[in-house]
């Protein structure tokens, strides 16, 4: 059988829990014939426990993508495991909790500063740290909540999401010439360690509840991983800098 992702390496961070957007993506990868490899976070003992409920083995190499030292061997470790790299998933969020929740007018900026450093700023540290294994046609793909408006209680992360967009255009026009694609995808709310987080977070779910245009089920988060399958794929291969929504429609409803 064939795949849309065959014979295609990808790496790929933030699968924490079966619920994980990341863990799903990798499931499809695999499904789709592509050999991947895992980044975990905070340890590898828990992405290597749940990457054993995947359809194949996957290798979990550790890490924190704040950690410069994680990031210089990070190239190194990938390339021992699958030479090169065709494909890289940045499924990376986290903002300290007096950042979200209704706390928005009293967050300190050192919480802020984490916030953007490991939401926003990150999605260039991977890009940079994978690079060296990537050519023409490698495809760098995120995750973003639209940023366009102000949710209740996700607080500073919209702003570290609104940066992240801003990077990914950025890098998609620094690493195109070397026909490199960066784009993102754009997720309705999905019941995850990340979500749960966030104090009030079913009062943002709720609206999806009254205006998805599409049904929405908070607890499949397989429909975001199919798109980043699909922007990884060559199916997109003049897209970047793009963001898909996967989010039932809810971005384009007026009322
Ligand atoms: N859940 C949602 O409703 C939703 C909606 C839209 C976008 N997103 C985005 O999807 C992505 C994945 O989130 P998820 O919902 O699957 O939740 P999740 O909790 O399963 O994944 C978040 C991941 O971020 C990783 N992480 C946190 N700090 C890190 C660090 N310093 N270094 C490396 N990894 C780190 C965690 O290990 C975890 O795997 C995030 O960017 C999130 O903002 C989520």
């Amino acid at each position: 059988m064939s795949g849309i992702l065959d014979g295609k390496r990808i790496l790929i961070t933030g699968v924490l829990m079966e619920s994980s957007i990341a863990f799903h993506t990798a499931k499809v990868a695999q499904e789709q014939g592509a050999e991947i490899i895992l980044t975990a976070f905070p340890r590898p003992t828990l992405t290597e426990r749940i990457a054993k409920k995947l359809p194949r083995p996957a290798k979990v190499i550790e890490l924190d993508v704040t950690n410069p030292e994680h990031l210089d061997r990070l190239a190194g470790l990938v390339k021992d495991e699958l030479g090169s790299l065709d494909g890289v998933v940045h499924s990376i969020g986290f903002a300290p909790q007096d950042a979200l929740g209704g706390n928005f007018l009293n967050t300190p900026f050192e919480s802020v500063a984490t916030a953007m450093h490991v939401s926003a700023f990150s999605l260039k540290s991977l890009a940079m740290a994978c690079k060296p294994l990537m050519g023409e046609g490698g495809s760098i793909v995120g995750l973003t909540f639209d940023a366009q408006f102000a949710w209740p209680q996700y607080d500073w992360m919209g702003p570290a999401k609104a940066a992240l967009e801003a990077t990914s255009r950025y890098l998609a026009r620094d690493l195109g010439k070397e026909g490199l694609r960066c784009n993102l995808v754009s997720a309705g709310p999905i019941g995850s360690m990340a979500a749960k987080s966030i104090p009030g977070f079913g009062e943002l779910a709720e609206v999806w509840n009254t205006r998805s245009p599409l049904a929405w089920d908070m607890s499949d988060p397989e429909p975001a991983g199919r798109a980043i399958v699909a922007l990884l794929s060559d199916f997109f291969p003049k897209t970047t800098g793009e963001i898909i929504h996967v989010d039932g429609g809810v971005h384009m409803m007026g009322a």
